[in-house]
């Protein structure tokens, strides 16, 4: 069984190494003197059986997570569980969503499936699943474009496979940056942009849960058709607040999380 440390160490690791802005934005809170927690860590994969939920989420049931909640996303087409440590509030929730393959065309159930099962279901069921990026061989730039159309969640997922879509800065871990306002300020000052799709800030003090994003840098990826740049991974920062009884709210939003979501959306620079 592998620590719940050490799984968040590696998908770290691959995150900021693939991804140079959300390491350019972790160093920019770390250089003023913050310690950064993550709030959360977030997944995408497909509702297919090899590589669904209940696929993604092994490692961390392993390591001491439990479910706590469930979220449907009916405009996206997806649904979503979020996991804790049990008494532990200094280690991350995890949140895996995926996409429900059914509700989309045929054309795109099939490139899918042709995708899935260009490789053996031993790849899928391989303890270190989590970290291996993408399983498959080159992608189509062609194809990411025609999956598109239908979901920038299936297209993102069809380039990237297995790793942490996003981390998130736990705001209520900072000791200046301590409003969402603040942090904003502090992302736009430091030269990135946040994702606006319904507001820069989603989710309001009396839901318990405010949360931002970076929109995803563009990363230059290998297609069959040559180098193109698309959206990478983003970073997100969240900050919750207590209900009556004086409890921090510990669940998400739907309604936010659905514009989150978004931050991967392809975009012209
Ligand atoms: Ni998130």
């Amino acid at each position: 069984m592998e620590s719940a440390n050490s799984i968040f160490e590696k998908l770290w690791q691959a995150y900021t190494t693939s991804n140079l802005s959300v390491l350019k934005v972790y160093n920019s809170f770390t250089i003023i003197g913050e310690q950064v927690l993550n709030d959360h860590v977030a997944f995408r994969t497909f509702n297919d059986p090899r590589m669904n939920i209940k696929v993604i989420e092994k490692p961390f049931i392993s390591a001491g997570y439990v479910e706590k909640g469930e979220y449907v996303f009916e405009a996206k087409k997806l649904i979503a569980k979020h996991y804790e440590i049990p008494n532990d509030s200094s280690m991350p929730r995890v949140f895996i969503s995926e996409l429900i393959l059914e509700e989309f065309s045929k054309e795109f159930q099939n490139l899918i499936a042709e995708r899935m099962n260009s490789v053996k279901n031993t790849v899928y069921s391989d303890n270190n699943l989590i970290y291996k990026g993408s399983i498959w061989e080159k992608p189509s730039f062609k194809i990411y474009n025609r999956l598109r159309e239908e979901s920038e969640y299936g297209a993102w997922l069809y380039v990237f496979g297995f790793c942490a879509n996003h981390f998130t800065v736990s705001i209520n871990s900072l000791k200046k940056l301590n409003t969402i306002e603040k942090v904003n300020q502090h992302i736009k000052d430091n030269g990135f942009t946040l994702n606006a799709s319904g507001g820069e800030i989603k989710g309001t003090k009396e839901e318990l849960l405010q949360q931002s994003s970076i929109m995803a840098e563009n990363i230059m990826v290998d297609f069959k058709e040559g180098n193109f740049e698309i959206p990478g991974c983003y970073y997100e920062f969240a900050i919750r607040y207590a209900n009556k009884d004086g409890n921090i709210y510990s669940g998400f939003l739907a309604k936010s999380a659905d514009k989150i979501f978004e931050s991967t959306n392809y975009y012209k620079k």
